[in-house]
């Protein structure tokens, strides 16, 4: 599979463990950031991975920051993206069979390596299930969120850039 992932300056070296734990599993991965422990801001990447989400460059997201919150929050933003913020195999198989997810995020201080990639190989091989209602279900969230151009607008975040390129924000 294509698998998009993204993250926030507390977790890189998680996110760089589950891009090699995914690639010897023989996945192609679009390491959309950051890449480093510098400070950044969050909805940066998981805006990333939203879009790379919704326009069909991968089969789905993977979203990781401290707690998984921020990051996922951001990225459910991005019409098209249907994420699910898990802590256990059971809510992303369901996530996946139920309402055909296509993102799939974890709080990496939270959960810890191990438990994500149990997550990730659950997540990867359950089948979405579709049935007459949960078909219904996922038009009706689909439905929720309205055109925005957070799709095709990538200076979204340019005046938060700027500050953190000028020293603005500091630790
Ligand atoms: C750090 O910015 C922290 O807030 C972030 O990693 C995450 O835990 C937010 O949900």
């Amino acid at each position: 599979m294509k698998i998009a992932i993204g993250c926030d300056h507390i977790v890189t070296d998680i996110k760089d463990k589950v891009v090699v734990f995914l690639k010897n599993k023989g996945h192609e991965v679009m390491d959309c950031g950051t890449y480093d422990c510098v400070r950044t801001h969050y909805p940066i990447y998981g805006r990333k991975v939203g879009v790379a989400v919704a326009k069909n460059k991968v089969d789905f997201g993977v979203c990781i920051c401290g707690t998984g919150v921020g990051i996922n929050v951001a990225a459910q933003k991005v019409k098209g993206v249907r994420g699910a913020l898990v802590t256990d195999v059971q809510s992303a198989v369901y996530a996946k069979e139920q309402l055909n997810a296509n993102l799939i995020g974890m709080g990496g201080r939270v959960v810890g390596i191990g438990t994500i990639e149990y997550i990730l190989e659950a997540f990867i091989q359950a089948k979405y299930q579709p049935t007459p209602e949960n078909k219904e279900l996922i038009k009706k969230i689909d439905a929720m969120i309205g055109e925005n151009d957070t799709i095709t607008n990538d200076h979204i975040f340019d005046e938060f850039r700027k500050k953190w390129d000028e020293g603005f924000y500091h630790d």
